[in-house]
């Protein structure tokens, strides 16, 4: 397989504050690979460096055996998403002028309309609510929206920050069935999670962060089958 995503190195700072210590990792085209952590291990601040939201201080990210473009936009239009934490969709847009906005960098008209069906077909949900505003969606509704919105822009790496949080088991199960589907259609996945258990069953490579640092690395099955490290890094 080829090699998608490759981190080599990087270090990022808050301030005076160090949040990423010498982090390396790669994913391969095709991929689900989860990075797992407790609280403030340093997973989103990895995203937003991966998305250019956050400056690296240190180390190099390569994108498709190319340096990663320095501008947020240029990582959207070079293939990469993010599905932020906390889901961040606009309230006060209906459903589906958020998922215009994640295909705004995009000319291709024809494609544009043929994704919007696919999506729709995917979440029915939201074609139901089309005309709603996103406020008025439930949690697991709005989180369905955000991946939604990412994958209108047609991205060959989707990284998602934490779907699970605040979502009721059955919801969560869902949006990881979701997540093997879009992998399946073509679509490598970065997932960031503390909700191991979900996270590792539909991931097939897994890094474990650790106050800044990649501290495991390993196939999913493996490392689910390892109690003690299961409980010392992610409580469960
Ligand atoms: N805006 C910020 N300013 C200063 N320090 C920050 C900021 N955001 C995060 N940090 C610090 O950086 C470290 C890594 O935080 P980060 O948000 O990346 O962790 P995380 O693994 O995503 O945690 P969580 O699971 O709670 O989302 C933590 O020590 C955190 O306190
Ligand atoms: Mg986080």
């Amino acid at each position: 397989m080829s090699e998608l995503l490759n981190v080599s190195g990087i270090s990022a700072y808050y301030g005076g504050i160090q949040a990423l210590r010498d982090v390396s990792l790669r994913i391969d085209e095709g991929e689900i690979v989860s990075v797992l952590g407790a609280n403030g291990a340093g997973k989103s601040t990895l995203l937003k460096c991966l998305s250019r939201e956050m400056k690296v201080r240190r180390g190099e990210i390569r994108f498709d055996g190319k340096p990663l473009p320095a501008k947020s936009y240029s990582v959207v239009e070079g293939g990469t998403v993010i599905v932020p934490e906390g889901r961040q969709i606009f309230t006060k847009l209906t459903v589906w002028e958020n998922l215009q906005i994640g295909c705004c960098l995009r000319r291709d008209r024809d494609g544009i309309a043929r994704d919007l069906e696919r999506v729709y077909a995917m979440f029915p949900r939201l074609k139901e609510r089309e005309k709603q505003y996103g406020g008025l969606l439930s949690g697991g509704e709005q989180q369905m929206l955000a991946i939604a919105r990412g994958l209108m822009a047609r991205p060959r790496l989707m990284m998602l920050d934490e779907p699970s949080l605040g979502l009721a088991p059955i919801i969560v199960s869902q949006i990881m069935g979701i997540l093997t589907e879009i992998n399946k259609t073509g679509t490598t996945i970065l997932l960031v999670e503390q909700n191991a258990r979900k996270a590792l069953s539909i991931s097939h490579r897994v890094y474990l962060m650790n106050v800044g640092r990649i501290v495991r690395e390993g196939d999913a099955r493996e490392l689910m089958s390892d109690g003690a490290l299961m409980e010392a890094y992610l409580g469960t």
